[in-house]
């Protein structure tokens, strides 16, 4: 088999590399777990993102050992769950998680949700820098930090994330967060990156698919990855996993861009960080 094109690597603020797609795995099926990361990985993915929450740690990691492929070459993100936040019931979760991944090491840690009304993500952070410190995750993040969540921690620990995997896609592009993370120097990850494929029924997308010769989540995920955004659709066929992985041999053009951009309601998919 000819290897297939791989998703360039960005580079974190820590000198660490993560592929810019990746593929996401919230709702995929324990049942059907492995047989899709290992086919996302034999289609050329070398990232997979999974969670305690996904109830699929296990087969994500079966998946990267049975790809036969370098433990180096996959990249790993899971996260810690919202009951488990506080610094040694973090610090359990991840040795719970990585006895389900059966894996050595993660390459990337997050905190699921900051769950403000709980008011322990520094402490759960707190548990994140002594995992990294001590080599067992590669890079630590955090996942739906608003900005002041993102500048408390900061603030309390000196130690900023190097990701924050947040809700966006064209009805919610995040720029003002954006623009923080730029300052800080935190990558910008986007979840659901097609709105949970609400997106795709959009009219005002179909015309700029059809004038590329390209389906329409490709073209929203040109839009994402044209910004430097990592993003980590899921899907559940080899036609649709592959189809989103080939989405950086075309460009759209300013028009497409201005389009795209019209579309910004503020939708969310999901909740509001800030409401838990
Ligand atoms: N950190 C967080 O709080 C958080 C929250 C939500 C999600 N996530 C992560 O982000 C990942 C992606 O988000 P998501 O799963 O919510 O939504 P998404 O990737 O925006 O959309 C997935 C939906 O779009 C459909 N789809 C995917 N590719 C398609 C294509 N090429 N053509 C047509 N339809 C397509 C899928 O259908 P089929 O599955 O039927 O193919 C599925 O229904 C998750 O899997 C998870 O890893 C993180």
């Amino acid at each position: 088999m000819t290897q297939p094109p791989l998703a360039p690597h960005v580079r974190l603020a820590d000198g660490r590399a993560i592929p810019q797609v990746g593929y996401g795995m919230y709702k995929v099926p324990a049942a059907d777990a492995t047989r899709l990361a290992l086919t996302a990985i034999e289609l050329g993915y070398r990232h997979l993102d999974t969670a305690a929450l996904y109830g699929n740690e296990a087969e994500a990691g079966a998946a990267v050992r049975e790809s036969g492929l370098p433990r180096e070459e996959l990249f790993v993100t899971s996260k810690v769950w919202n009951d488990d936040h506080g610094y040694d019931e973090t610090l359990a979760a991840f040795d719970a998680a990585m006895e389900r991944f059966a894996l050595d090491r993660l390459d990337l840690f997050l905190i699921h949700w900051p769950v403000p009304s709980h008011d322990r993500y520094v402490d759960t952070w707190r548990a994140l820098v002594r995992l990294r410190d001590e080599g067992r995750v590669g890079s630590i993040g955090v996942s739906n930090f608003h900005a002041h969540h993102l500048q408390r921690i900061i603030d309390e620990t000196g130690v900023a994330p190097v990701v924050n995997q947040v809700e966006l896609h064209p009805w919610l592009p995040q720029r003002e967060l954006r623009a923080f993370h730029e300052r800080i120097g935190i990558r910008t990850e986007a979840w659901s990156p097609l709105a949970r494929g609400r997106l795709l029924g959009d009219p005002v997308l179909e015309p700029i698919a059809a004038k590329h010769g390209r389906s329409v989540a490709q073209v929203v995920l040109a839009w994402h990855v044209a910004q430097g955004t990592i993003v980590i659709p899921k899907a559940s066929s080899p036609e649709r996993i592959a189809e989103n992985l080939d989405v950086f041999s075309f460009r759209l053009d300013d028009e497409d861009v201005a389009a795209i951009a019209a579309l910004e309601s503020g939708e969310r998919t999901g909740r509001d960080p800030d409401d838990d």
